[in-house]
């Protein structure tokens, strides 16, 4: 079930990415965080401790956010572990979290 506002809204049509190799449904203009939060997904890292981290401030300032992304970033042709809140989303991206 997802846990976008559907109602009184209208978006593109759906693109896919893969998260840890399943893949889910995302928007062209949303972040990668609001994909997965969206997918049911809320555990993006690890601290240092091992526990499980996700989006606290949703506008870059954190870092609780860090995702790998493996492949779809603009700009970069390597892996790289970025901001989920801040990155947006593109059709056959993958990224990787902590399991
Ligand atoms: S949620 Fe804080 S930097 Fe992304």
């Amino acid at each position: 079930v997802s846990k976008r506002i559907v109602q009184g809204v209208t978006r593109e049509t759906p693109i896919s990415i893969a998260v840890n190799d399943r893949d889910i449904c995302a928007y062209p203009g949303e972040s990668v965080a609001t994909a997965l939060l969206a997918a049911g997904i809320t555990g993006f890292s690890r601290d240092r401790r091992g526990r499980s981290r996700g989006p606290f401030c949703n506008m870059g300032v954190c870092y609780d956010c860090l995702v790998l992304i493996e492949y779809g970033l603009e700009h970069r042709a390597e892996p790289a572990r970025v901001r989920a809140c801040l990155t947006r989303v593109q059709a056959g991206m993958r990224v990787r979290i902590p399991e």
